[in-house]
């Protein structure tokens, strides 16, 4: 069975939705350690329910490249094979990513490279695009700017504030997600420069 690491700050809707996937079989592997850089973050929460180890790992008066050692340290302890952030608010530092080569991956709130960065879903709708929704792409030290794995587009209303269309890209995310996951734990994938090229499944 593949191990998934994730990695929160807050919520946890998306890891909720890959610990579903997980339970129901759809993630091709377990979510196997959930660590929060932010104690009181209800995604802990959401972990422990599901019996799953949650760790709290404060940056808090840590240096970025120490901090980002300790978590490595602990995924590093639990057998991961692949780190998923889920709305993750640290950027993690090149140590951190050399370790983990094309093994970190991240969920956004918009169609990028369009809108990287925070609050990314009022941005769109302030911008007045016609089309948003989420991506999922690989990690690498510029933000929001990995290969990218899955998009899904929404389509913006009319009637859309920026917090129903924000609703209706979270919807997308909880589909993406799982299935970005299950589709790199596979394996049958490669890069052609940024390209993230998914191979067919054989027949
Ligand atoms: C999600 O919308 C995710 O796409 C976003 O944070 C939210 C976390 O929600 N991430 C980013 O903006 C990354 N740049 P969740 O804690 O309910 O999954």
């Amino acid at each position: 069975m593949k191990r998934v690491g994730v990695l929160v700050s807050g919520r946890g809707s998306n890891l909720q939705a890959l610990i579903a996937a997980a339970q129901e079989g759809r993630l091709g592997g377990e979510v196997a350690v959930v660590i929060s850089n932010v104690a009181e973050a209800p995604a802990l929460g959401r972990a422990r329910t599901a019996g799953i180890p949650a760790l709290a790992c404060d940056h808090r008066g840590t240096p970025r490249e120490e901090h980002d050692r300790t978590v490595l340290a602990a995924l590093q302890e639990h057998g991961v094979d692949l780190v998923c952030l889920a709305g993750y608010t640290r950027l993690l530092s090149s140590a951190f990513l050399a370790a983990l080569p094309h093994r970190v991956v991240n969920i956004h709130p918009s169609l990028l490279p369009a809108f990287p960065g925070l609050d990314a879903q009022r941005r769109a709708w302030e911008h007045g695009v016609k089309v948003a929704g989420a991506t999922v792409h690989l990690v690498e030290e510029a933000l929001d700017a990995g290969p990218i794995v899955m998009q899904e587009a929404v389509a913006v209303r009319a009637d859309d504030t920026p917090e129903t269309l924000a609703a209706r890209i979270l919807e997308a995310e909880h589909r993406i997600y799982p299935r970005a996951v299950r589709l790199l734990l596979d394996g049958r994938w490669r890069l052609e420069g940024r390209r993230f090229i998914a191979e067919p499944e054989p027949a």
